[in-house]
């Protein structure tokens, strides 16, 4: 039993931390319970439980009254952090609330209502996910930068599900000839001008709200990003996406996909993402080979595939229109 209640309490507790802005408090400086309660706009009763928790866990450390972050929190949850997770943290607290719902959707074999429908519902959802992404691309960008060669010649870049900007925003600063769109659900592009305005791209990357199972994409592009997007869409979805993103290409234009694939045999990460899919929006991970099936179908050649080296961090395919 414990082995299901601890690291449930551990990661509800990390979660609400997170939520609360605690360990952004606790970098300031050692705190009494009190008060961090005061800064946090929580209770003191509450506040101490949290913080004396965190302590059990060793994420948190007390020295007489006072609390203050230990070095994994430190490294990985507070503005100094490179990159800072409470995003994350804030994404999973969302999150949580949806898998609460996780036996109701193993039955249905599903969602009973899509995370794209509700972040168009709700924008704040949509802005808390594109921070999480956000986050994470600052981690696997570098990654997938190094792994993928643009030429020279390579003008035109359309970022599909490219939400927050980063990965397009790495792009255009490795290859200044670079002018690109980025095409999402408009609800993940809300935080998306203010981080290219941030980096002086507002005038080489335009936004395209839409909805990419069905509408068009313009076009023709040197390059075209299809970053961790795949597993948002049933495997019909998906070729028919890499389908018309091939047409979409330029002669020897090239499609870069970024993606979780499943093995043979279930491992930890994609298995539990699958998990996480089936309660957020119904859909599953893929395999590499059905991945390889669909860009051989739309005409073209796979030219690179490169694991990326961290837990959770998938591979990059290179695949090029002849
Ligand atoms: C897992 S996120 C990846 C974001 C970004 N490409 C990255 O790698 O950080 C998936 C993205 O696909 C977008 N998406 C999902 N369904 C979509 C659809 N039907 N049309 C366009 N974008 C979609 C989501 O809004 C989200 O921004």
């Amino acid at each position: 039993m414990m082995s299901a209640y601890l690291p449930m309490m551990k990661s509800a507790a990390i979660v609400s931390a997170g939520e609360l802005g605690m360990f952004h408090h606790l970098a300031k400086g050692p705190a009494t319970a009190d008060e961090a309660a005061l800064a946090c706009a929580a209770s003191a009763r509450g506040t101490r439980a949290l913080l004396d928790a965190l302590v059990a866990y060793e994420l948190v450390t007390r020295d007489g009254d006072r609390y203050a972050n230990g070095a994994f929190i430190t490294e990985h949850f507070t503005p100094s952090s490179q990159p800072d997770f409470t995003p994350g943290l804030v994404w999973t607290a969302a999150a949580w609330r949806m898998t609460a719902d996780l036996t109701g959707a193993i039955r249905r074999g599903g969602p009973s209502v899509s995370l794209w429908e509700e972040t168009a519902k709700r924008p704040e959802l949509g802005a808390a996910f594109a921070k999480y992404m956000e986050a994470i691309a600052t981690v696997v960008s570098p990654r997938i930068l190094d792994a993928v060669e643009v030429p020279s010649s390579a003008r035109t870049m359309l970022d599909v599900g490219g939400s927050h900007g980063l990965h397009t925003a790495a792009f255009c600063a490795r290859y200044p000839q670079l002018e690109a769109v980025i095409f999402d659900l408009a609800a993940s592009l809300t935080t998306t001008p203010s981080l290219l305005a941030a980096r002086g791209l507002a005038e080489r990357v335009r936004l395209q709200p839409g909805d990419a199972t069905r509408d068009t994409f313009g076009g023709p592009y040197d390059v075209v990003l299809l970053l961790s997007v795949l597993h948002n869409h049933s495997h019909a979805e998906g070729e028919d996406l890499v389908r018309r993103l091939a047409a979409s290409l330029a002669p020897g234009g090239m499609l870069v996909v970024h993606e979780h694939f499943q093995g043979a045999a279930p491992q930890v990460f994609p298995s539990v993402f699958d998990l996480t899919l089936l309660v957020e929006t119904g859909t599953a991970t893929v395999t590499s080979e059905a991945v390889e099936a669909w860009l051989a179908r739309a005409g073209l050649r796979v030219t690179k595939r490169a694991e990326i080296e961290s837990v959770g961090a998938g591979a990059v395919w290179v695949a090029v229109r002849a």
